[in-house]
Formats: C-alpha cells, sequence, structure tokens
C-alpha cells in the first residue's frame, strides 16, 4: 500500500513537469540567433537588458516609423528543452511500466491474503478439535503453505528491484525539476523581458504612428466657435459661478437674470434682472448696460409694469433688445421693448397649461419658459393633450406664432427646470439640495430623446430661471435670489458620446 501511494506521488511530480514543460515550448516562439543553448546557462542571470532605453525610434521621409532593437547575445537554450521532452517522455514510460507491476501485485496480494486466511482457519481448526487427522491433512496445508512463501518471495524480489527503479526515478526526476528552475531563471533573464521589450515597443510604434495620423490631416484643431453650432452635444458644465444677490433682496428668491446675446446697438451689453414679487409675478425689471456696472450695482435702469400687465413665473428671456415673458393668469405670450417698457406684441401660446398647472418641480408659476438658443426664441411648455409632457415650440420672435411644435416624453413637473442649446432641450433635475443633473435630452432636429447624466453643484436649493446665452455659452441661474453662471463645455463636432 505504502509503495502505491509513492507512485501517485510519481505520476503527480511527472504532470507538473509535463505542464512546466509545455510553458517552456510556448516560450521559445521568439526567434534568436541560433548560438548553442548550454552556454546561456553559465550567463550571469542579473544581467537586466534596458532594451527600451536604447531605443531610438524615428520617423523617416516617407512618414514610415522606424526603430531598431540590440537583442543580447544570450539565447534560449531550446537543445536542453528538447532533452527534457525526451527524458520526461521515457520517464512516463518507465512509470506506466512500474503502475502496471503495482497492479498486478496488488490484485496477487489480495488473492494470497485470502488463500492465508484460509489457512490460518484451518490450522486453528484442527488444533481446536479433538478429531485427529491423517497425515494428508498436514501435508495439503504445508504444501499450500510453501506454494505461497515462494509466491511472495518472488513478489517481494520483484518489488525490491522496483525499489531501484523507482529510487533511479527519483534522482532523474529531481534532477530534471533542478534544470527546469534554472531554464527558467535563464528565460526570465532574456525571453521573458526580450518579448515584453518587443510588446512595450510595439505600443510605442503604433502611438507614434497615431500620433501622425491625427496631426497630419487636422493640422488646425477645430476650436468651437462661440454662438455657432458647429459642436457636438453638452459635455459638462462648470462649478456654479456666483455673481451677486439680486437687486431687491433675499426675500425675492424665485426669479430670472440673463444676458442678451444679441444687444442692439449702440448697446455693447445688456444684463437684465426680473426677481418675482410673492415668488409668482413680476412687476419690476432692471437692465445693466456691462458686467462691471452689474457688479458694481451702478447705473441701472428699472421699470415697472402696470399691475395688468404682470409676468408670471420665471420663465422670461430678454433677446435683441425686447423682453419676452408669460402674461400673467393667461397663456399670453407678451413682448415687451426694454428701453421704452412699451408693449410690442401680445400672442396666445396655443393648448399651453397655466397657472401653476405643469410647473417644473420646485419652482412654481413656471408654466411657460421661454428660451433663446441660436436660432431664436422658443417655448417651452406643457398640455393637457400632451399629459403634462415637456412640449416645445419654435416661436417667430417677430409674429410670436408657433413655427413648428414638438412633444417629448418627459413629464415636465418631474424636471426642475430646461433650457435648448442648438435646438436640443436639455432638462435638469433635483438630486440634492446641492446638487442638480442634467438628465435628458431632445434634439428637436431628430425628434429624439436621449437619458443623460451630467451632474452639477448649485449654491441654493431651487433653480428659477435657468437662461442658456449663446454667445458666451454661459448657463445664466436664478438660484433662490443669487445670480449664479455656469460654463457649458460642448463635444466636437461629429462625436456623439
Ligand atoms: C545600445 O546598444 C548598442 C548595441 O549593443 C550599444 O553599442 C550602445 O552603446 C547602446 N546604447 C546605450 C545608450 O546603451
Ligand atoms: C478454504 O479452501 C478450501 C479449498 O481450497 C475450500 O474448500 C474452503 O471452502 C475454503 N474455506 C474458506 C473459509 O474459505
Ligand atoms: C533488496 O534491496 C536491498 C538494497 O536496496 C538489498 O540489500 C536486499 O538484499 C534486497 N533484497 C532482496 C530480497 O533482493
Ligand atoms: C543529474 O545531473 C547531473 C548534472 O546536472 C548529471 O551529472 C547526473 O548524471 C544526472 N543524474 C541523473 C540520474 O540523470
Ligand atoms: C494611419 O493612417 C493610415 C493611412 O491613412 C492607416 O493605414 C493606418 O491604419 C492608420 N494608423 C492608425 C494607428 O490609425
Ligand atoms: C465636469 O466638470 C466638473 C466641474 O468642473 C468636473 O469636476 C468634472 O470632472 C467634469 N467632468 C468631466 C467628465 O469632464
Ligand atoms: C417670422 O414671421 C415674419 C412675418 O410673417 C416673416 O417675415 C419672417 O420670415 C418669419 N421669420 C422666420 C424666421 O421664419
Amino acid at each position: 500500500m505504502k509503495m502505491r501511494m509513492k507512485m501517485m506521488f510519481f505520476i503527480t511530480c511527472l504532470v507538473l513537469l509535463l505542464n512546466s514543460r509545455s510553458y517552456l515550448a510556448q516560450t521559445t516562439t521568439i526567434r534568436l540567433p541560433d548560438n548553442p543553448g548550454l552556454h546561456s546557462m553559465s550567463h550571469e542571470p542579473d544581467t537586466t537588458p534596458v532594451l527600451a532605453a536604447n531605443v531610438t525610434g524615428s520617423v523617416d521621409a516617407n512618414g514610415v516609423c522606424q526603430c531598431t532593437v540590440y537583442l543580447p547575445d544570450t539565447t534560449f537554450p531550446a537543445d536542453r528543452v528538447e532533452q527534457l521532452e525526451i527524458q520526461a517522455s521515457s520517464l512516463l514510460i518507465s512509470v506506466e511500466i512500474e503502475i502496471q507491476k503495482i497492479l498486478e501485485y496488488s490484485s496477487k496480494i489480495d488473492i494470497y491474503e485470502s488463500h492465508l486466511q484460509n489457512l490460518t482457519l484451518r490450522v486453528e481448526f484442527m488444533e481446536n478439535s479433538d478429531i485427529s487427522f491423517t497425515e494428508l491433512d498436514f501435508e495439503l496445508v504445508k504444501v499450500e503453505i510453501q506454494e505461497l512463501e515462494i509466491l511472495i518471495s518472488q513478489l517481494k524480489g520483484s518489488l525490491n528491484g522496483s525499489n531501484v527503479i523507482i529510487e533511479q526515478l527519483f534522482v532523474k526526476i529531481h534532477n530534471m525539476s533542478l534544470t527546469i528552475n534554472n531554464l527558467e531563471k535563464l528565460d526570465k533573464n532574456n525571453v521573458l523581458i526580450i518579448r515584453r521589450e518587443i510588446i512595450a515597443l510595439r505600443k510605442q510604434l503604433k502611438e507614434c504612428e497615431e500620433a501622425r495620423n491625427q496631426t497630419k490631416p487636422t493640422p488646425t484643431q477645430p476650436s468651437i466657435i462661440y454662438g455657432h453650432c458647429d459642436h457636438g452635444p453638452l459635455l459638462n458644465i462648470s462649478e456654479p459661478f456666483i455673481v451677486q444677490l439680486n437687486w431687491r433682496g433675499f426675500a425675492y428668491k424665485a426669479g430670472a437674470w440673463g444676458r442678451d446675446p444679441a444687444p442692439v446697438p449702440p448697446k455693447k451689453d445688456l444684463y437684465w434682472q426680473a426677481p418675482l414679487r410673492d415668488g409668482r409675478y413680476m412687476d419690476y425689471y432692471r437692465q445693466y448696460g456691462s458686467f462691471d456696472d452689474l457688479l458694481l450695482y451702478k447705473n441701472p435702469k428699472d421699470y415697472l409694469l402696470a399691475s395688468n400687465n404682470l409676468a408670471q413665473g420665471s420663465g422670461m428671456v430678454v433677446y435683441n433688445n425686447y423682453l419676452y415673458y408669460n402674461l400673467m393668469n393667461s397663456r399670453q405670450i407678451r413682448k415687451v421693448d426694454i428701453d421704452t417698457n412699451g408693449i410690442v406684441l401680445t400672442k396666445e401660446l396655443p393648448g399651453a397649461a397655466l397657472n401653476n398647472r405643469f410647473s417644473y418641480s420646485g419652482t412654481p408659476w413656471q408654466d411657460i419658459d421661454l428660451a433663446v438658443d441660436e436660432s431664436g426664441l422658443w417655448a417651452i411648455y406643457a398640455t393637457e393633450e400632451s399629459t403634462g409632457n415637456i412640449v416645445i415650440s419654435k416661436l417667430n420672435e417677430t409674429t410670436l406664432s408657433v413655427e413648428k411644435t414638438w412633444v417629448t416624453r418627459q413629464y415636465k413637473p418631474a424636471a426642475s427646470n430646461a433650457f435648448i442649446v442648438c435646438g436640443v432641450l436639455y432638462a435638469t433635475k433635483t438630486i440634492t439640495t446641492r446638487h442638480e443633473e442634467i438628465f435628458y435630452m431632445y434634439d428637436t432636429k431628430t425628434n429624439q430623446d436621449t437619458k443623460i447624466s451630467i451632474p452639477f453643484k448649485k449654491v441654493m436649493e431651487y433653480l428659477h430661471g435657468v437662461n442658456y446665452n449663446p454667445p458666451d455659452h454661459k448657463l445664466y441661474v436664478y438660484n433662490d435670489g443669487y445670480l449664479i453662471t455656469y460654463d457649458l463645455s460642448f463635444y466636437p463636432k461629429n462625436t456623439n458620446s
């Protein structure tokens, strides 16, 4: 039984050997100079080749990347591996023969064991009984015992012989494992490292090629031009930049502010503020001629709307020197000249829900949200027909009539606000009291909507007016009375994600 266990150990040993053999065979695929393998055994194991450092890549006149690799003189001893392979296979045969023997002997031993038991029983029976036995009976038992002795000594002899073979096998296997260890060390010092260096060089070459491909066809990086739509969708939004508290103070938590994207000369710039009284309607609005004036509260121009002309909600916008707003208690859109405060036009937005029916979450009374993008004036609202989902209409600024309408699949009261860039609606939603997310976009050019996730911070809890200004790519946000801005960044043209 001991013998059997020993054999099992050899088999395991051999399997390990065979496995490492195939591993070595794999690593020999690298082509190297045909130097004899044995001399490399004496090669210093600590020579760490710094191949990559010694390689200079270059781009030749035809634009082909080239580099030269100096392979070290040492070689991987393929002949030794072959020897090992032959040794291992002959060992496998020896072990198989020994296993056969063991199986044979063990079956024989079983038979002898049962014979012995039988004989023992018979002898015991004879000893314990009073009956006398004939000489013949004893002779029979004697013969059987002698037979057994001969068989057992034969077995012993052959097993003893196997012992020598096994000892030899032990030595051979030990020798082989030592050689394998040496070979592995040798391998670590050249073949594997060379292979790794070659991979690194290939990568460098590829990078060189890619860099060339990138710089050659587009020598001038296409920069995104402000106020135009030669860019992709929204990429990111900056940290909030706090400008100031609105001029009427902390109590005016709702409202809107912004910058006229197309101020009418001689005006160079036009900043406006529209705080809401009681969080619902605008009576006063203010304009500044420059950002410096706004910051210093200098040269403000204030206007008062008559009580029957009040604006409702934070959806107003200033564009081309006109103020556009939702007339209180109605679905009318009104256009006012910002210098004379005179009413230019009033027009109904057909079907628009009103009076806090489908306002944004956290921002009451903003049923009709007006917006400006690169192409002009838009209305963001909801209707009973749309079951409260956001409806987008392109308006003609001259007539205030609807040019085209799109119905989205986004429930308006689930969004906290929305703005339009290049005909694409972006909707925000509240994550926490300090975080918002641009989570939804609808492209009016393709009629496609997409869920997105562009998180951003806010200073206070609720966003009221959110107005995009195409010429500076900024969002002008009225955040619980504070005027803040964000910078928007966009993907370059022809990239989608
Ligand atoms: C690079 O390898 C070559 C050839 O082995 C050798 O002549 C040269 O000195 C090496 N250069 C460096 C920087 O190691
Ligand atoms: C012992 O062997 C004899 C003949 O070889 C056989 O007749 C007998 O049944 C055996 N007894 C036992 C207990 O196996
Ligand atoms: C078995 O082998 C040992 C040495 O390994 C030897 O001393 C002994 O005499 C051998 N016995 C037989 C029965 O051959
Ligand atoms: C073991 O290896 C040594 C040299 O490494 C050799 O001289 C010896 O003959 C080998 N022994 C066997 C059993 O292969
Ligand atoms: C570089 O450009 C060439 C031809 O313009 C092309 O064949 C090659 O695959 C490109 N390489 C990479 C890495 O893009
Ligand atoms: C987006 O902008 C924020 C704020 O500047 C920044 O922390 C974040 O890393 C940006 N994300 C990406 C994907 O550029
Ligand atoms: C807006 O309407 C006016 C008057 O009908 C028209 O002349 C103008 O072309 C329209 N604008 C656009 C952008 O369609």
